[in-house]
């Protein structure tokens, strides 16, 4: 390993900030060896923090409808393949009742634009879950709406809002979106997000089509810089029906770097081993959380959609049951030597600092 790349793993380590081009030397120069030494810096800081301890989330999908049309993901308005559907709110609470038997504190309900799911409709569901359940957290990941839709539902008890930059470079955001969609505006819904007072969670692709390691170092700078509560990051799978069906899969190893400096960068953050990760690697999210991530996302949506909610090709967990998905997960921490933990999961600020 080059001395000068675990010097800057350092740096990141005490002052949490380096400048962009260390951040692309970091991404080009990698190393396993660079990715161990980041990997056992990132545990440290993060065990300050939460100890063993990882968070899960309920997931439930609620619609794979979408209005959109991004061009690496398999629910795009333009597959006509896709097998449609949408959660009616009596069976969405349903799942979260289950998911709250199975010690679940944190539900994120996600889904594609989905006209269906209106202000009132969304708000109904929120609210309804925080009344039967005032102990948990409703986290929603339903894209792009307008500040007032996002005020609203803040308003009826939405905690925490996840909606993924997929890249911090301009023109690589218009090569994976189409013409309608903008730049602009998916920053502008990020900071109307964090102005509304919802906790944050933006995140990105690695190894996307067009991806470059400049484009990596941005995404690193804008995290570094907005500063979220939660950042997904997940490897690109490709989908059959889209035009990247043919792209080769992002790197297990590379995200499991870039988590690691992400929890260098932000030792409290809020980070997904994520289900992108255990679908190209058996292990993909026990690698995840030996990288620095501390949250993992067991399936809640009834089995029967699973399969639909098909971002991308071979996703994992669409046969389980909830309480088997929850399980697998819980005993695959326990082999790593961590637990998954009853609690609602919010940042914990680090006791030592
Ligand atoms: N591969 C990996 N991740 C994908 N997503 C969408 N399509 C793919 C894909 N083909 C991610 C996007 C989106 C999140 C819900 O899923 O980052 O924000
Ligand atoms: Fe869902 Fe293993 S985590 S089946």
């Amino acid at each position: 390993m080059q001395e000068n790349l675990a010097h800057l793993v350092d740096v990141l380590a005490t002052r949490h900030v380096l400048p962009v081009e260390d951040y692309e030397r970091l991404v080009v120069g990698r190393s396993p060896e660079l990715a161990a030494y980041a990997a056992g810096r990132a545990v440290e800081l993060r065990k300050a923090i939460y100890g063993t301890d990882v968070f899960v989330r309920g997931l439930i999908e609620i619609s794979n409808h979408c209005k959109n049309d991004c061009r690496y993901c398999g629910v795009r308005r333009s597959n006509a393949t896709a097998r449609r559907y949408r959660l009616l709110p009596e069976v969405i609470l349903s799942c979260v009742d289950e998911g709250y038997d199975l010690g679940f504190r944190t539900f994120v309900l996600q889904g594609g634009e989905d006209p269906w799911f209106t202000d009132d409709r969304l708000c109904d569901i929120v609210a309804s879950i925080k009344a039967a359940h005032p102990d948990c957290a409703v986290t929603l990941s339903v894209g792009e709406r307008g500040r007032a839709s996002y005020q609203a539902l803040f308003d009826a008890g939405a905690d925490r809002y996840l909606l993924r930059h997929e890249t911090a470079t301009r023109e690589h955001y218009e090569l994976l979106h189409p013409a309608q969609m903008s730049f602009d505006e998916r920053m502008r819904c990020l900071r109307d997000l964090r102005d509304i007072g919802f906790a944050v969670g933006c995140g990105f692709m690695v190894g996307s089509p067009y991806q470059t390691s400049a484009h990596l170092a941005a995404d690193l700078k804008f995290v570094e810089e907005f500063r979220p509560q939660m950042c997904g990051i997940g490897p690109f799978v490709p989908h059959h029906a889209t035009e990247y069906a043919q792209c080769p899969c992002g790197s297990v190893d590379l995200t499991c770097l870039l988590l690691s400096l992400l929890r260098l960068m932000q030792p409290n953050l809020l980070l997904p081993a994520t289900t992108a990760l255990g679908t190209l690697d058996p292990r993909g999210r026990e690698k995840g959380i030996l990288a620095g991530a501390n949250v993992v996302m067991p399936n809640l949506s009834p089995t029967a959609v699973r399969g639909k909610y098909e971002l991308y090709d071979n996703k994992i967990c669409t046969g389980e049951e909830s309480a088997q998905c929850r399980d697998c997960l819980g005993a695959r921490m326990l082999s790593i030597g961590y637990q998954v933990v009853v609690d609602r999961g919010d940042p914990r600020q680090d006791q030592t600092a």
